[in-house]
């Protein structure tokens, strides 16, 4: 029987994380379980960083981004010893499952765990929206929306100057985020991991652009794509008599990860904590929680693990025909 659950956040911090840590510590609570957050991750497992949580210590958390637990990327726990060492102090401090929120690596991290036989539940949270399991996780919609913002704004300093932006985006090796961006802030073109492009045919387009008058000209690159902002910036720069355009070139960075979260990534964050303490009431472990066709699921790590969502490319020819 359940008594004590812990709550780890891992990896990159996403807006929501909170929202999630303080669904997993109320809807626990509502269950008549102990629950103890662990701060920083799978270092603090190793640690022992573990702290009581009751329903006030997650009070006014909800519309905060980042994660007032902390978060790391811990080598150690790539190891067994690590691994072991993180699953004595569960056990020393009776924790009947371990609840972690995070991303791709993350949730490699916990299979792990899970493997050597520790009760386990992710939550899919990670800006990239790389996770197989789960249509859509924690964190991407403010990224996403942040991300629109910034694109607006430039596209009016471009236009004022009859400039070129390339904005890149964060996804690590997975385009959602640049494809998403790019389609909702009808960029010219989009670069990504998944798709090979060619610098001429972009460096064609936006002479054509400009050749029929249009005043700006944006491109959105993928962090992980082979043109990235700097590959490109450079290619255009060598190039730039024939653009028309001159070049600017913006990487947003950490600056997508590190807001308040929207509404979407606080119910979505909501649901899931809900969804990770119903699988350890069923005694469901070892699974993913996430949103798959809009219905809160679990699915196997077996499934997920090593792997990384695929592109939808009907998306990126939509974007291609709106530019
Ligand atoms: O996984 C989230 C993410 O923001 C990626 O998009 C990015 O590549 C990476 O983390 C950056 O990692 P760090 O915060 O360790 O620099």
């Amino acid at each position: 029987m359940i008594k004590n659950i812990a709550v780890l956040t891992s990896g990159g911090d996403a807006p929501g994380m909170n929202a999630a840590i303080r669904s997993v510590v109320r809807c626990g609570i509502s269950m008549g379980w102990n629950t103890f957050g662990v701060r920083n991750g799978f270092k603090g497992l190793i640690n022992g960083q573990f702290e009581a949580l009751g329903t006030r210590d997650v009070g006014g958390i909800l519309q905060t981004g980042g994660t007032m637990l902390g978060s790391a990327r811990c080598e150690e726990f790539k190891t067994l010893e690590g691994r072991e060492l993180a699953m004595r102090n569960l056990y020393q401090k009776g924790v009947d499952a371990l609840v972690v929120i995070g991303g791709n690596g993350s949730q490699t991290g916990a299979h792990e765990l899970s493997k050597l036989g520790f009760p386990v539940v992710g939550v899919a949270s990670t800006i990239d929206n790389d996770l197989v399991g789960s249509d859509i996780t924690i964190g991407v919609d403010t990224a996403l929306n942040i991300a629109l913002e910034a694109i607006d704004r430039l596209k009016v300093t471009a236009s004022s100057h009859q400039r070129a932006f390339i904005v890149e985006v964060m996804g690590r090796n997975c385009g959602y985020l640049a494809l998403m961006a790019g389609l909702a802030g009808g960029a010219e073109a989009i670069t990504l991991p998944e798709i090979k492009t060619d610098p001429e045919g972009i460096a064609a387009k936006l002479r054509q652009s400009y050749d029929h008058g249009k005043y700006h000209a944006l491109i959105v690159a993928a962090e992980g794509a082979e043109y990235n902002a700097e590959a490109l910036t450079e290619f255009f720069n060598e190039h730039k008599e024939r653009l028309g355009f001159s070049v600017r070139s913006t990487t947003l960075g950490h600056v997508q990860r590190g807001g308040s979260p929207g509404a979407s990534d606080r119910i979505l964050a909501s649901k899931l904590g809900k969804g990770a303490v119903d699988a350890i009431a069923r005694e469901e472990f070892g699974v993913l929680v996430g949103l798959k066709n809009n219905t809160v699921s679990t699915t196997p790590y077996e499934e997920i693990t090593g792997k990384t969502k695929e592109l939808d490319k009907e998306l990126f020819e939509l974007a291609r025909i709106l530019d």
